[in-house]
């Protein structure tokens, strides 16, 4: 059975029979995170979903500590790879498979860059990461607003067993969107991810709990630190 921890804001740790995998790790500097990086165990590799800093975050320096490739676009992967990481590029569509786990890249709507001083180096599509690990498939949205084709991304990589969906509005879709994107993916659990982190992205995560309830679905609201296990 994988374990997720939530890590604060996007951050999460997949530990599962094939190895450890976390996605979007920013810690540093992000004032909810539930670990330093110097607690976060070894790990097999480093999903990133687009380049801004809230994801990216600590991404390069954990990859080079455990040796764990990067996995992201290829320009984000590249990035990383300058930067002394191993990476695997991909691409939207793709699916690679790996010892840790299976991994596919989905579109997202919203932008990708990485800041470096005062310019934003072009880091590729922004996208949502599916992990496949002891057959259980992790959905993890990334920044996004809703779209249609969330539908067939759903029905396509079929059964999903957990969603992470942004809820926090402002950069992404808001609580009623997010409940509109857990319609179209039908994941057997939804998990609200990019909120409270900052004032902007304030919102209840309780209220999109109660959201996909009345419409006969589940969701679990995990405070940083706290695991599931799916
Ligand atoms: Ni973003
Ligand atoms: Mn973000």
């Amino acid at each position: 059975m994988p374990k997720l921890t939530y890590c604060g804001h996007s951050c999460v740790l997949v530990e599962s029979s094939r190895g450890n995998v976390i996605i979007d790790p920013f810690l540093t500097g992000n004032p909810k995170a539930s670990h330093k990086p110097e607690d976060i165990p070894e790990l097999s590799a480093v999903l990133i979903t687009h380049g801004h800093a809230d994801h990216l975050g600590d991404g390069v320096a954990l990859a080079r500590r455990d040796g764990a490739p990067v996995v992201a676009t290829f320009e984000l992967a590249t990035l990383c790879q300058q930067q002394g990481a191993e990476a695997v590029p991909m691409n939207i569509g793709g699916v690679a498979e790996f010892a840790w786990g299976k991994v596919r890249l989905v579109q997202a709507l919203h932008s990708s860059s990485v800041q470096v001083g005062d310019s934003f180096v072009y880091a590729g599509m922004p996208t949502g990461m599916l992990y496949t690990a002891e057959g259980k498939t992790l959905y993890h949205l990334g920044d996004t607003d809703i779209f249609s084709d969330m539908a067939l991304i759903g029905r396509r990589n079929a059964p999903i067993d957990v969603a992470l969906i942004p809820i926090g509005d402002h950069f992404t879709a808001g609580v009623v969107d997010a409940v509109e994107a857990c319609k179209m993916i039908q994941p057997k659990v939804a998990i609200p991810i990019h909120f409270g982190t900052f004032p902007p992205i304030e919102r209840d995560p309780q209220e999109f709990a109660r959201q996909v309830a009345d419409l006969g679905g589940k969701a679990v609201v995990l405070n940083p630190g706290e695991s599931y296990e799916y």
